[in-house]
């Protein structure tokens, strides 16, 4: 894996699984995008204020207990819900299938697998029809409907616009500790990578997988799991994210700022990462690239490159690494968090015994001391 100009570019996924969850002989639905995500929130009017006032999501519809809102040029009821509950948590992560019969395909698919799988003609949440939700065999809730109320797309209402607009829903990242075995079995589902993260060793670390042709519908982020890692909203351009930092600055809460902004190596996207205020993490991205051909070539990161996850070196905080939402069971509950025994990104590249390199070859002492402070753990004044 050295290599002085960049990421290995290969024609096809290098993830093998050694513990691989057996592939079902039904096939699985037709997934056509990652759509909305149900949050768990302990206070509903501080998590209103947040995503409404703050961010400028569009409110929909709204009741007592939950709040339904999208991003300005979706179609759909919405990308986001608001459910008020007693602990912070991800009751759902939603994708939009082609038709109305995948939802057949759905329950035969995680049924075959010995999932639980439950059906509702109604719904599960408000805007949405005839939905299947199941909880998969990662231990992740994960919900598939076609049937939606469809709603005014804002994209010309640039009155509307504020200079930090979401325009749409992005991605989610799910906090897995077997990221070989998830990303096999998301290939199952029909799921492509894009991009990962792995060592010489064979060690994975990170893979990104999509349906639609962007980057990723979700990444699988090696870690104590499950659980959610984040979920990202699009701005059009780079200044609209500039322009959410200065009204956090000018709102005094520029501590949702947990990292950036910056450029990802990964996914050549600009980016910024928040945390509301029961800690979920959002990310706002924006100009990752086209990946929709069948032969999309597939780039594999170094580890130790200290450009993958940001293009200007810039150092990852740990709590980055290490935070995430809990999900929920098709119950409510909390599903239980299994430890990563796999060798951890924070450990091999920012912890007392990481290394990273701006350029391949270069020893442990290459980087100056500037930056060597920054990425040793223990070094900082
Ligand atoms: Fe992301």
């Amino acid at each position: 894996m050295t290599n002085t100009t960049g990421p290995v570019v290969t024609s096809d996924a290098p993830i093998t699984a050694s513990d691989p969850i057996p592939t079902p002989l039904a096939p699985p639905p037709d997934i056509l995008r990652c759509a909305y995500m149900e949050l768990v929130v302990t206070d509903l009017a501080a998590s209103r204020n947040f995503y409404v006032d703050v961010l400028g999501l569009v409110v929909t519809e709204e009741d007592e207990d939950a709040v339904y809102l999208r991003s300005l040029e979706e179609f759909i009821h919405h990308n986001l819900v608001l459910r008020k509950g007693p602990a912070a948590a991800v009751a759902a992560f939603s994708y939009r299938v082609r038709s109305p019969e995948e939802l057949d395909r759905a329950v035969e698919f995680y049924t075959e697998l010995g999932c639980r799988v439950e059906r509702r003609k109604e719904g599960f949440t408000k805007g949405v029809g005839d939905s299947v939700r199941v909880t998969d065999p990662l231990g992740f809730p994960y919900e598939f409907f076609y049937d939606v109320d469809h709603v005014e797309r804002l994209a010309w209402r640039y009155d509307l616009h504020t200079p930090g607009a979401l325009v749409r829903l992005d991605h989610f990242n799910q906090v897995t500790p077997d990221v070989p075995r998830a990303v096999k079995f998301m290939e199952d589902l029909g799921f492509r990578v894009t991009e990962d993260i792995q060592d010489d060793e064979g060690t994975t670390y990170a893979a990104w997988m999509r349906r639609k042709p962007t980057v990723h519908d979700t990444a699988m982020t090696g870690g104590d799991g499950p659980r959610m890692h984040h979920v990202a909203f699009a701005t059009h351009e780079k200044h609209n994210i500039i322009a959410i930092c200065d009204k956090l600055g000018a709102l005094r809460l520029s501590d949702r700022i947990e990292r950036g902004p910056g450029r990802h190596g990964v996914s050549n996207a600009f980016y910024l990462y928040l945390r509301d205020p029961d800690g979920h993490r959002v990310e706002i991205y924006t100009q990752d690239y086209y990946t929709g051909d069948p032969d999309n070539p597939v780039v594999t990161w170094d580890v130790h490159d200290n450009q993958r996850r940001d293009w200007w070196g810039n150092p990852v905080v740990p709590s980055w690494y290490t935070e995430a939402s809990l999900v929920l069971d098709l119950d409510g509950n909390p599903q239980p968090v299994v430890a990563r025994t796999d060798t951890s990104e924070m450990a091999v590249t920012i912890g007392a015994d990481g290394f990273s390199y701006t350029r391949a070859g270069d020893d442990a002492e290459a980087l100056p001391s500037w930056k060597q402070g920054e990425y040793k753990l223990g070094h900082q004044l």
